[in-house]
């Protein structure tokens, strides 16, 4: 068939994409780039709030208009909603083909031959497989011909009860992949010539947890550290599982950038418990200061949600201080979307929205000024710079630094893709604005930029 991937959601979603996509190549299908072209369209959905699933229900609302006007093309829901029982819903009443789940992907083969023998019969295919699979986490490797940042799944699933987050319902408890796998595809990678490894996992920090015949998470990190890909990211990262030796592998390992993504959700002690989140405030500011003591040009980026069942004005304001005191970098930032199936759906009442996008606004007035601050000491140094696309303003291209800053460059001084020293002349609270310093700093040959 022609097919064309839609991914919402994640990096771990993104990852997953590409092993759909590779699947589909394996089974002798066509990828095509404009969704115009595909007789098949497969969403790699997300579930996490409400927004990225309103998205894929208008997207199946046109989908089932083109089709009763005519057009030739089946539909597969796949991903995080296709797990959950309103994923099945929207699956009914959109007339999709195919409900394949995050733990099931390898499934989409099957799924298609469903499809194909309904279409043969004038029908709709109906297929489902919503299994975790064991021998997902030890799939093939997606190719990296070509890339400069590879994505690398290393556990899959929660073993955390988060009580606002439907993730361990939608992907399961947690698998770690076996070493040799991520081993092979890292030094796959690296031979590729891949720049900047991302190791993803629901919970990365945990790799390896209660199975003794893995390593801890900070050993794989220092293991995928030397296999000659010039930079070693991770995402995302549970307080609880950051742990000292973990600290100390970002520290003392070159290749493992100085940059760490670790989602506090809220700074009041009554909210983190409401959320099960196992650790207070206390605990996370002082993960904090041995990270800022034994790091100490780190970026540290977070994940808060505001408006939380129950949160008060007080609760909020200890959200802000907290992050006053952490001065985190950069930030990610959520109004709470009640996801049916959690616990904190079943046992909270939700707070008028007025009072969440408030809160919102306020948070993010502070985080930008954190954000300008810290980009505004930057003006004047160097830094290494993994320019990878042309961006959205045609004059410039887009990179990222070690610590995950977003830079631009004038196309103009930029011959090649790939790592350079930038020294960064003007700040934004977003984006850094550089010229190239010197010659490219890339370990390995680099392609020419289009
Ligand atoms: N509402 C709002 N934000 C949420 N997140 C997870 N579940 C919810 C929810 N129900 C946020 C958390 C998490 C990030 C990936 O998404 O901050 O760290
Ligand atoms: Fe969800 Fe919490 Fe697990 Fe993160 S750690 S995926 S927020 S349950």
């Amino acid at each position: 068939m022609r097919a064309h991937v839609i991914t919402f959601g994640c990096q771990m979603n993104e990852y997953d994409t590409l092993t759909i996509q590779s699947e589909l190549v394996a089974g002798g299908h066509e990828l095509v780039d404009a969704p115009q072209d595909a007789n098949l369209i497969l969403l790699n959905t997300c579930a996490v709030r409400g927004k990225p699933i309103e998205k894929v229900v208008s997207l199946l609302g046109d989908l089932r208009k083109e089709r009763r006007a005519g057009r030739d093309v089946s539909v597969a829901l796949m991903g995080c909603l296709a797990q959950l029982d309103e994923g099945k819903a929207i699956a009914e009443k959109f007339e999709v083909d195919a409900l394949v789940g995050p733990g099931a992907i390898t499934d989409v083969l099957e799924a298609i031959e469903a499809i194909e023998e309904a279409r043969f019969a004038g029908e709709r295919a109906a297929f489902e497989s919503l299994r975790f699979r064991e021998d997902l986490v030890d799939h093939h490797t997606p190719p990296h011909e070509g890339a400069l940042t590879g994505f690398l799944t290393i556990m899959r699933g929660c073993d955390h009860h988060c009580t606002y987050c439907i993730v361990p319902t939608t992907r399961g408890p947690e698998v770690s992949r076996p070493l040799e796998a991520i081993v092979r595809e890292a030094e796959a990678m690296a031979r590729a010539g891949v720049q900047e490894v991302y190791l993803l996992g629901q919970n990365v920090n945990s790799y390896g947890l209660g199975d003794a015949s893995l390593p801890s998470f900070a050993e794989l990190l220092r293991t995928v550290a030397r296999v000659g890909i010039p930079r070693v990211k991770f995402t995302t990262s549970h307080p609880m599982n950051f742990t000292s030796d973990v600290i100390d592998a970002i520290a003392e390992e070159e290749a493992v950038c100085n940059y760490i993504h670790l989602p506090v959700q809220s700074g009041s002690d009554r909210v983190l418990r409401r959320m099960a989140r196992e650790y207070g405030r206390e605990r996370y500011l002082d993960i904090v200061r041995e990270i800022r003591a034994k790091v100490p040009d780190v970026v540290l980026s977070t994940d808060i949600i505001v408006g939380f069942p129950g949160e008060t004005e007080e609760d909020f304001s200890e959200t802000l201080s907290l992050f006053d005191e952490v001065a985190f970098e950069h930030a990610y930032t959520f109004i709470y979307s009640a996801r049916p199936g959690t616990p904190s759906h079943r046992h909270f009442d939700d707070m008028p929205k007025r009072i969440k996008t408030d809160r919102l606004a306020r948070l993010i007035e502070l985080q930008k000024a954190h954000s300008l601050r810290a980009n505004g000491a930057l003006v004047g140094r160097e830094l290494r710079v993994l320019v990878k696309e042309a961006a959205r303003d045609g004059d410039f291209v887009m990179g990222h630094s070690d610590q995950q800053h977003t830079v631009l460059v004038p196309k103009d001084q930029v011959r090649r893709l790939g790592l350079h020293s930038v020294r960064v002349d003007q700040a934004t609270p977003h984006t850094l604005y550089g010229s190239v310093v010197g010659a490219d700093v890339g370990a390995v040959p680099l392609r020419l930029a289009s």
